[in-house]
């Protein structure tokens, strides 16, 4: 038997254990080839609900299916390799009870091959978390900014900037962890709050717009390659995909007009023929 060399996935032992030593590498990832080129990179690759704005351009998360999930989940998981891949948990799929949780992660987790789902965790959400990981299957939190209850909050404000506010993000990451949440996101929140939970808990804290603070960091990866011409203050970008993409669409167009495209390069001829095949 041929002896096949398989590389090592990491775990959420792996993500847990990293903290206060290495900073975390999180990206969002939604399709296979672009998974395969930011697996290399990262420790942790999510398959986000923000694919409902960002791939499906939807206005809000709140319309993402367990479908839409389960789709992208599946070709994220064709593309990488070494990263651990987490799946968020769609708005509706998860907050009604431990049940309906359970039923939902464990489809994600089988229909898909991930190896952890996310949930947006209110303090309400706790429950499902220990149930969730009682019965195996691993969780990151997510609190701060809850881009699901973007509704009820009128929209994507950061948090914590009140005192009332900020117990209540305590009280999200003290629930969370714990609940036995193996990491939790921290969305939008000042540099101080973020510090005081990341001292506090003992999963790792993995900031997005929620300063250097934390354990590690996340961005939305079409958000970072600049594929938008609107980005939040907290994105950095490092690259300009969108200016690249224009470019590039706007030179094929002009060339098939003007008939250069396609060239003798690009264009099959006959074969000729092979006098050794008779
Ligand atoms: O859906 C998502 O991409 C997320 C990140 C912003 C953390 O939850």
């Amino acid at each position: 038997m041929s002896k096949q060399t398989q590389t090592r996935r990491k775990t959420v032992k792996d993500i847990a254990a990293a903290k206060g030593k290495t900073p975390i590498v999180c990206l969002t990832a939604y399709d296979a080839p672009m998974a395969s080129l930011l697996d290399p990179h990262a420790d942790l690759l999510l398959v986000g609900d923000s694919v409902g704005m960002v791939v499906h351009g939807l206005p809000s998360t709140v319309g993402v299916t367990m479908e839409m999930m389960i789709l992208h989940g599946q070709a994220v998981m064709r593309g990488a390799e070494q990263a651990l891949v987490v799946v968020d948990m769609p708005f509706g799929s998860y907050e009604t009870n431990n049940d309906d949780a359970f039923l939902n992660a464990a489809r994600i987790m089988k229909e898909t091959g991930c190896q952890a789902v996310k949930i947006e965790s209110g303090t309400y959400a706790a429950g499902q978390i220990a149930h969730l990981v009682e019965r195996g299957v691993p969780v990151m939190g997510h609190i701060g900014l809850r881009p699901q209850a973007v509704n009820v909050d009128g929209g994507f404000r950061a948090k914590g900037r009140t005192n009332a506010e900020r117990d209540r993000v305590i009280a999200e990451a003290r629930a969370s962890a714990d609940a036995g949440a193996f990491a939790i996101v921290i969305e939008g929140v000042a540099e101080d709050l973020a510090a005081e939970i990341t001292a506090e808990v003992s999963c790792p804290t993995v900031g997005i717009g929620a300063s250097a603070a934390c354990d590690g960091q996340v961005l939305v990866t079409h958000d970072m390659l600049g594929l938008f011409d609107w980005t939040p203050k907290f994105v950095r970008r490092y690259a300009d995909l969108s200016k690249t993409i224009s470019e590039a669409a706007a030179a094929y167009a002009d060339d098939v007009r003007t008939r250069r495209f396609p060239g003798d390069a690009e264009t099959y001829a006959l074969r000729k023929p092979d006098p050794e095949q008779r």
